[in-house]
């Protein structure tokens, strides 16, 4: 074995073991397949740390100046793909550090100073996640606009507003689109939450006690922008919790899980409003496949799809948190079983958020400032759905409450209005004035404008409801939130 190279993990640990690992349990106990993915991760933690050992006089400033020469060409050659990842390195870390080492000599043995593989990978996690995070946040940004584009567009559009999917209230198109704004407007608020507890340095506690080397972990923390709003350096205070703490990962995954809850209920929205028994909306071709055998049909199977994914992730958050249920502190290698759920949940969100931006609201096209094959709105057939349903029979009992009925008399008033209606299979609209009179003496002409679908939209202006005075209210404020 050469003095300089690492190349297989039992030489990273060594003499104490007398037979090498069989290739069952190497590629058992390997994560470097998946985790090689934190490797930008690891090269800024480790230049984060040497930079502080050279600061700290723990190591030279030699030694320093070749663990970067060192590590920019490693990160070279991952970018290039020519790295040549190695299952017998079990993962990114021992992979990157044999190599380093391999490059620039004793250096970059000295790297792992004050360092252990605990500390290291749960920086490296939260490093990466920090980014994610970030990225996430504008993809819910864009979500959103795309929602509040096809809102603005859609302020006077009726829609039939369900309860128990009954046909309930008329409702604005835009009002129902702006309900999801508000859920992926809280997702983003916790997302923000999140990341303030992700945002955390781990590096330092070690193995799990900390070290005896002089280490300034601020200083690290600082370079790393692990800092608050203020510009404190955020370090994890306890060396045990620090290596071992998954919180972050969990937190995120919840909140992800919740994300998706929200695009599967307007999944589930959107596949029944393109089914021919509603036939509100359409959605572009390309998110659409056709059927082997009818060949009629037009399948909604990204929205499908996308309620499948969501119980794919909610599966990843059952695993992590069971993961860490009955976990000793401090670090276990349980803990390696954290990266795949966590990746494919950062995967499948940030898929999912992507293509609903452009499926909802179409591409922006930069020529006319427009956005292009988004969903189209058969307003006629939402509007036609609306009045069937008797959606305007609150109205009516409202406007017997304003004549100066108690609000039970009317309901019952209405009850008996309604049986009518369906009686003589038309709307409450279309009953004569007389018959109208017939339930209540203080009806008068003045009925018909409430007994409207419009009517009852005006009518709903107090500061959350669905008349377009206060839709447009909403928009603007969406607006200047979203900028
Ligand atoms: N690959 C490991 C993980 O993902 C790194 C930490 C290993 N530490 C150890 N003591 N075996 O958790």
């Amino acid at each position: 074995m050469s003095q300089n190279q690492l190349d297989t993990k039992s030489e990273a640990w060594s003499a104490l073991f007398s037979e090498p690992m069989s290739e069952l349990v190497k590629r058992y106990t390997a994560s470097v397949f998946f985790d090689k993915r934190l490797w930008q991760a690891d090269v800024q933690g480790s230049l984060a740390h040497a930079e502080m050992l050279a600061a700290q006089g723990i190591i030279s400033a030699d030694d320093r100046a070749s663990i970067e020469r060192g590590l920019a060409q490693v990160s070279a050659e991952i970018e290039a793909g020519s790295f040549d990842w190695k299952l017998d390195l079990e993962d990114v870390h021992l992979n990157i550090e044999a190599r380093l080492t391999h490059l620039v000599g004793d250096a970059g043995k000295r790297l792992h100073t004050g360092r252990s593989r605990n500390d290291q990978v749960a920086t490296d996690v939260r490093l990466w996640l920090r980014s994610e995070i970030d990225l996430i946040d504008g993809l819910l940004a864009d979500l959103q606009k795309s929602l509040v584009d096809v809102a603005e567009k859609n302020v006077e559009t009726i829609l039939p507003g369900f309860t128990h999917l009954q046909v309930a209230q008329p409702v604005s198109f835009a009002h129902h689109l702006l309900a999801y704004v508000e859920m992926f407007a809280r997702d983003a608020e916790r997302l923000a939450d999140v990341r303030r507890r992700t945002n955390r340095l781990p590096l330092g506690s070690a193995a799990l006690a900390g070290t005896t080397y002089p280490l300034d972990r601020e200083r690290v923390a600082r370079t790393l922008g692990m800092v608050d709003a203020d510009g404190h350096a955020c370090v994890c205070q306890n060396s045990l919790d620090g290596v071992s703490d998954r919180d972050f990962a969990i937190e995120f995954t919840a909140a992800a899980t919740l994300c998706m809850v929200h695009i599967s209920r307007l999944s589930e929205e959107l596949i029944l409003w393109m089914s021919q028994n509603f036939g509100f909306i359409r959605i572009a071709d390309r998110f659409t496949t056709g059927s082997s055998i009818m060949p009629q049909k037009k399948n909604p199977d990204v929205p499908e799809l996308a309620r499948g994914k969501t119980g794919r992730v909610v599966g990843h958050l059952m695993a992590l948190i069971t993961l860490m249920k009955g976990q000793p502190l401090a670090y276990n290698k349980d803990n390696q079983e954290d990266k795949e759920p966590l990746f494919d949940t950062v995967d499948t969100l940030k898929d999912t958020l992507r293509i609903f931006s452009e499926m909802v609201g179409g591409q922006l096209n930069p020529a006319t400032g427009e956005r292009e094959g988004g969903i189209t709105v058969n307003a006629l057939a939402m509007e036609q759905a609306a009045s069937r349903g008797y959606a305007t029979a609150t109205d009516l009992a409202d406007y017997l409450v304003k004549k100066g009925l108690p609000f039970r008399d009317a309901h019952e008033t209405v009850a008996h209005a309604v049986k009518a209606a369906v009686t003589h299979s038309c709307d409450l609209s279309e009953l004569p004035l007389a018959v109208l009179q017939g339930f209540h003496p203080s009806i008068e002409k003045d009925v018909y404008d409430v007994l409207s679908l419009r009517g009852s939209l005006n009518a709903r202006n107090t500061l959350g409801g669905t008349a377009p005075a206060q839709v447009l209210a909403q928009i603007q404020r969406h607006r200047a939130r979203l900028g």
